[in-house]
């Protein structure tokens, strides 16, 4: 595995794309003393210069086949809307530079896979950014059930609900084109399936395991007048809901929405053994769950457990980039997650449930 290659020097890093989530990027890294951002690339001028300024950087590029010729990088972050994970990533990699790209890995199973051979290929650190593996109680209640805590898993529960469709709490969704691009199948989303699916797809099989076979509802509700509103065509799913069997033979629900009312962003994840239940309620708490084993399983009571904080997904990447040591959610896990979302486009679309 390649590692950062003068010795006694910071990463030196670039961010690709410069739009909401960016922001969150260059916050995380410039907590991190290892690493430095060094250049910063978005197709659109303004917002590129306006990033640049606000995070102290001084390289700016809105190409990034140009960015890569000119600026001296290690590493880069792709934050661009989701259909150019790929291109762009391919392209980072063929260059050599170690990739945290954000999830999706890419629109489907087939171009995740390539992501994957390319970054193996290369040999450099690949990453996805499962933001919610950040979360010190999705680390401790993964490693509570693969050591077999729980016993047999027999019933899984998991959803993400988000609620930007029916509040103002994140802006306008009817005049704000990072939430607009996300509704249109044409801008290239997958719906919420693709956006925060993904998510919860990850948050749930990390500690529960493969999905063996799924059926899938998505469903994609009225809007606007003519389901449009200006350029975009509003087409995308905003609800999902999959009935999944796991290969350890636990069955489960896994769902998610942009439609709660009252849950700005909730994840929540219930997983049901033969000696013990765990559960994590974001609402409630990111830092601890809780657990009903031992003991407390006659009398059905719970206990809070509170964790210690674990490194983000950031972290990880610079650690593994100095290190040479890969590090967890890579570009495989990525394009597992996606195969699982592929099939829910499947499923919803013969009316059957798929094998996976
Ligand atoms: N991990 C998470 O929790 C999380 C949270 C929010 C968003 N995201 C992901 O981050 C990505 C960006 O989302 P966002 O909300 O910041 O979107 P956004 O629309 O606010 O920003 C995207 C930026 O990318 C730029 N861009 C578009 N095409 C480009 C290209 N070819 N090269 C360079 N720049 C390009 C746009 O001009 C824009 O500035 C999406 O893939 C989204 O799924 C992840």
């Amino acid at each position: 595995m390649k590692t950062s290659t003068r010795k006694n020097r910071k990463v030196r890093l670039a961010i690709i794309g410069t739009g909401g989530m960016a922001g969150q990027h260059a916050r995380m890294f410039k907590t991190i003393n290892a690493c430095e951002i060094v250049a910063v690339c978005d197709i659109d001028p303004t917002r590129v210069a306006y990033f640049a300024a606000e995070h102290g950087v001084t390289s700016t590029f809105t190409d990034t086949a140009e960015m890569l010729k000119k600026a001296d990088i290690d590493a880069v972050s792709i934050v661009t809307p989701d259909p150019f994970h790929a291109p762009i990533s391919l392209q980072c990699l063929k260059a050599g530079k170690h990739v945290l790209c954000e999830k999706p890995l890419a629109l489907n199973y087939s171009d995740a896979r390539k992501m994957t051979l390319a970054a193996q290929k290369a040999g450099v650190i690949n990453m996805v950014n499962f933001s919610y593996r950040d979360w010190a109680c999705i680390q401790a209640v993964a490693t509570r059930v693969q050591c077999g805590d729980l016993g047999d898993l027999r019933h899984v529960e998991a959803s993400y609900l988000q609620t930007w469709l029916t509040s103002k709490i994140w802006g306008d969704w009817q005049t704000t084109p990072a939430w607009l691009w996300r509704l249109s199948t044409q801008h290239g989303s997958k719906g919420v399936l693709g956006d925060v699916g993904v998510h919860i797809v990850d948050f749930a099989t990390y500690p529960a395991g493969p999905i063996a076979k799924i059926s899938c509802q998505l469903k994609t509700f009225a809007k606007a007048p003519k389901d449009r509103i200006g350029e975009y065509k509003l087409d995308a799913n905003d609800s999902a809901v999959m009935n999944v069997e796991f290969k350890n033979g636990a069955v489960g629900v896994i769902h998610t929405t942009r439609w709660a009312t009252g849950h700005p962003n909730q994840l929540s994840l219930r997983i049901y053994g033969t000696k013990g239940a765990i559960e994590i309620d974001s609402e409630v708490s990111t830092t601890g769950y809780r657990l009903c084993m031992g003991k407390n399983l006659a009398t059905a009571k719970w206990e809070k457990v509170e964790v210690k904080p674990t490194p983000s997904n950031y972290q990880r990447f610079i650690t593994a980039i100095v290190t040479g040591k890969a590090e967890q959610p890579d570009f495989a896990r990525g394009a597992e997650v996606q195969k699982v979302l592929d099939a829910c486009f499947q499923s919803d679309a013969d009316g059957k449930s798929v094998r996976i």
